[in-house]
């Protein structure tokens, strides 16, 4: 399957600009379908969410397409599909609302391969709870991090292990679904940072088998945002600190406030630009699934020009 790179060149503007973007963390540039969908969204009819008038629609369709979109980009339950600020904004704050529940000598596994946003709001939650916290080491040869260095950690008061799908430094991938089988052997709950996962590889919540996957569209062609994904009957397990008039429904009840309509657009535009690469016709997951593989594909070339010698899909 193949990848029309310049083809592609040709909807991102700031690739005109004479910049080398080499910066996988800094996020990705912004194809032009993105900008159009967030300035449309901005400068139609616009209102709270509601059912009543064509603004109020308006915003209760761009919510929910946004939802429909994680759901097929992440194999997900659209009713399980969370907006935030940030990946780090929604680990901190279910870092607090899952923290509540434990206790002295309950048990949370963190490991050595993550970006300190899935680490630190473990750790703080940790100590706001008593609970002791456990690391878990990768092998420094080879940078991989396997499933029995996390079992190894593993007891019967764990509550938490919190791990990366994928190593923003040296992008080695922890094997997650190994993993899950471990973490759920003895009860407690997998979260997953899939923020260098996402961009990268065809995610599948379900059979990952983590019970949180958290990414940021902006290191996939969207806005500047986080989005959780997760089973809708966990989620209604959760009870977060909220305003007296803000809903208990799932998942708007982790949603705080008015959402950004616009930047929902934008992710919807994004996840239906990646769609759009497919070589072949199905339904928006199918086809993204399609488009993740030649993208991989791509990668590898690229990674195989630019070190000889390194596996050509690495695992
Ligand atoms: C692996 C990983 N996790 C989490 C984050 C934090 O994501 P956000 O910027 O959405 O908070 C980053 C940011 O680069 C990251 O690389």
């Amino acid at each position: 399957m193949t990848y029309d790179a310049l083809a592609v060149r040709s909807h991102f503007p700031s690739l005109s600009s004479g910049f080398a973007h080499f910066d996988g963390p800094g996020g990705t540039q912004t194809p032009r379908q993105v900008a159009a969908a967030i300035a449309l969204t901005l400068t139609r009819p616009l209102s709270n969410r509601g059912s009543g008038s064509l603004p109020e629609q308006n915003a209760d369709n761009a919510v929910t397409v946004f939802r429909t979109a994680m759901a097929d980009l992440l194999g997900a339950d659209p009713h399980g599909v969370v907006y935030g600020r940030s990946a780090t904004q929604i680990t901190y704050d279910f870092s607090r609302h899952l923290g509540r529940s434990w206790n002295v000598g309950d048990e949370i596994v963190v490991s050595r391969l993550d970006h300190d946003a899935n680490i630190r709001p473990w750790i703080q939650a940790a100590e706001h709870a008593g609970a002791t916290v456990k690391w878990v080491d990768f092998d420094p040869a080879t940078g991989e991090l396997s499933a029995e260095a996390v079992t190894a950690q593993l007891t019967e008061h764990t509550r938490l292990v919190a791990v990366t799908a994928a190593s923003n430094l040296i992008g080695t991938r922890p094997p997650i679904a190994a993993i899950a089988a471990a973490v759920h052997s003895v009860g407690a709950l997998l979260w997953v940072d899939g923020v260098h996962y996402t961009p990268h590889a065809s995610v599948d919540v379900a059979a990952l088998g983590a019970d949180f996957f958290v990414c940021s569209p902006y290191k996939f062609l969207g806005p500047h945002c986080g989005v959780l994904a997760a089973d809708p009957a966990l989620l209604e397990r959760i009870h977060p600190d909220k305003l007296a008039t803000s809903t208990e429904m799932v998942p708007e009840r982790f949603e705080f406030g008015t959402l950004p309509y616009e930047l929902m657009a934008g992710v919807t535009a994004a996840v239906d630009f990646l769609a759009a690469l497919a070589p072949i016709g199905g339904s928006r997951r199918e086809r993204l699934v399609q488009a993740s593989i030649a993208l991989e594909h791509h990668e590898a070339g690229l990674l195989a020009e630019s070190r000889p010698g390194w596996p050509l899909c690495p695992a």
